[in-house]
């Protein structure tokens, strides 16, 4: 019923990178048994120098009691508030408004920061396949936004990319009919050069898609209760709290690089949830700007992945660890019969930041349910046969630190490099990384399937639809996909890096899909 597969990029990864212009800084090892957050060996010279002030705090690498001291005054996962909308003929209704506010980012410090309808973060949205949503986004900042769906299949004048920019004090209000299956998306803002620096500021929320399948029917649905959000942010904040986003900001001496689980600082502190059910779902989204978490079990067992980004995959899969490079999510089940704590292994993966590893969820037994088995089907995914295809080549570069798409620097509208196609087209995409960086590759409107992996053919979870892929320095993915559903002569679908530094640094191109 289910089998175990184990992706292992890692070690490209490493080979492939070097530290040319940026530090790329790996996670050698990981102690068990120590505090919970563990500086690990491999760190650059100015990624010491970058993290001195929390190395001082937390540089406790043989102190094997601080975690239990600590753990009597863990705090309880906050799980961000379920917008559901109000419906009315036929059309459900969401209001938001994207606003300032302040949040403590580094403990007992406060931080200038932004959200939806609250200071940090954003609700939960939910949406139904088959419904139609309407949004209602207020702009209650002091400078443009737009907001952008991702990897919601909605026409591109609804997508929320640079083109649907509204400036302070207006409302845009985006209306489609949701085609999306079950799944985890998320909304966050994608103004032109201006996205690295609101979505760190706070402006990310998740978006959890229901169906009527009868897988959804089959697995833990139950908001908070047994279907929980775990939304991930390594910052960059200095000891005053200011949050750093860009090139310029992380240059600057004496910064933290926290990580935040749902907007609480895990730090130095475990989360805790006590689970009502045995099973559980979670659904977990990287909304860092740039570095890659990945997460697993700190016992070393198992977890049941059920989805990647774009919805179920056809079977659970039992995975060791789940890889989640920045705007990338996954789902896992778990039944939880005695006390299980999670951990987030954060890697780097822009200019120098907090490597590290962080137990930032305790999850305690407290169903006495028997779980039926999980169905032997999840979905059915047709794999492309992509012989009739038309082929295309995307290249991944930069000078310095102007990050390009197909030899353009995305930085204005006009700048940025232009891919034409039209409703229909099927389609297979070479994304070459000819950098040394590391990289992603995220598409708007439709998801891709993996064709091969640095000349490898995907297994195990990479045969699951994806909208955020890994893409490391020197290397190559092959994706293939279908445009469907949308076209417009006016309004264009973006594809870029989803590190946001690269994104606001030009490393975006337009996707124009029209009618014939
Ligand atoms: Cu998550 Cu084009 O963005
Ligand atoms: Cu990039």
């Amino acid at each position: 019923m289910t089998h175990t597969t184990e992706p292992d990029r890692g070690a490209y990864a490493r080979d492939g990178r070097k530290t040319k212009g940026e530090h790329h800084m790996e996670i050698r090892g990981h102690k068990k048994g120590l505090h919970r957050r563990k500086f690990l060996g491999g760190m650059a010279g100015a990624g010491l120098t970058a993290v001195s002030a929390a190395g001082a705090a937390f540089s406790l690498l043989t102190d094997g009691t601080r975690s239990k001291a600590a753990a009597a005054t863990d705090r309880i996962l906050t799980v961000p508030e379920l917008l559901e909308g109000t419906t009315a003929d036929g059309t459900t209704t969401f209001t938001l408004a994207a606003q300032t506010g302040t949040a403590e980012v580094l403990s007992g410090v406060t931080s200038s920061t932004a959200g939806y309808n609250r200071s940090f973060l954003g609700p939960t949205l939910k949406w139904t396949k088959g419904e139609t949503v309407l949004l209602n986004i207020t702009n209650s900042l002091t400078e443009d936004t737009s907001v952008h769906f991702h990897g919601a299949h909605v026409p591109p004048r609804m997508d929320g990319g640079p083109q649907n920019a509204f400036s302070t004090g207006t409302v845009w209000s985006p209306t489609f009919t949701v085609k999306d299956g079950a799944k985890t998306l998320w909304y966050h803002p994608h103004a032109l050069g201006t996205t690295a620096k609101q979505a760190t500021h706070g402006l990310a929320g998740m978006i959890i898609v229901k169906d009527d399948s009868t897988t959804s029917a089959a697995l833990p649905g139950d908001y908070g209760v047994d279907d929980i959000p775990l939304i991930f942010q390594c910052l960059a904040v200095d000891s005053a709290g200011d949050i750093k986003y860009d090139q310029k900001g992380y240059l600057s001496s004496g910064l933290s690089f926290p990580l935040l689980v749902n907007g609480e600082n895990v730090d130095d502190t475990t989360l805790g949830f006590s689970a009502t059910r045995t099973r559980n779902r979670f659904r977990a989204l990287n909304a860092s700007p740039s570095d890659i978490i990945t997460l697993r079990r700190s016992d070393g067992g198992t977890l049941t992945q059920i989805a990647t980004e774009q919805g179920y995959l056809t079977e659970a899969t039992e995975v060791t660890s789940i890889r989640l490079v920045a705007g990338a999510r996954a789902e896992f089940v778990m039944d939880v019969t005695a006390d299980v704590t999670l951990e987030a292994v954060v890697t780097t993966g822009w200019i120098r930041g907090g490597s590290g590893t962080y137990e930032f969820l305790t999850v305690r037994a407290g169903g006495t349910d028997t779980p039926e088995n999980l169905p032997s089907t999840l979905n059915t995914i047709e794999r492309y046969d992509t012989s009739g295809f038309t082929a295309r080549t995307i290249t991944l570069s930069n000078a310095g630190a102007t990050m390009k798409i197909n030899g353009s620097a995305g930085l204005t509208m006009a700048g940025m490099a232009m891919i034409r196609t039209t409703l229909g087209a099927k389609e297979i995409w070479t994304i070459t990384n000819a950098s040394q960086l590391e990289h992603s590759f995220h598409l708007h409107d439709v998801p891709y399937q993996l064709i091969s992996i640095n000349g490898e053919a995907p297994t195990g979870v990479d045969l699951g639809w994806r909208d955020t892929y890994e893409v490391v320095g020197g290397g190559t993915i092959v994706i293939a996909m279908e445009f469907t559903d949308f076209a417009d002569d006016t309004y264009m679908y973006m594809l870029h890096c989803h590190l946001l530094q690269h994104e606001d640094q030009g490393m975006m191109a337009s996707l124009m899909v029209t009618e014939s």
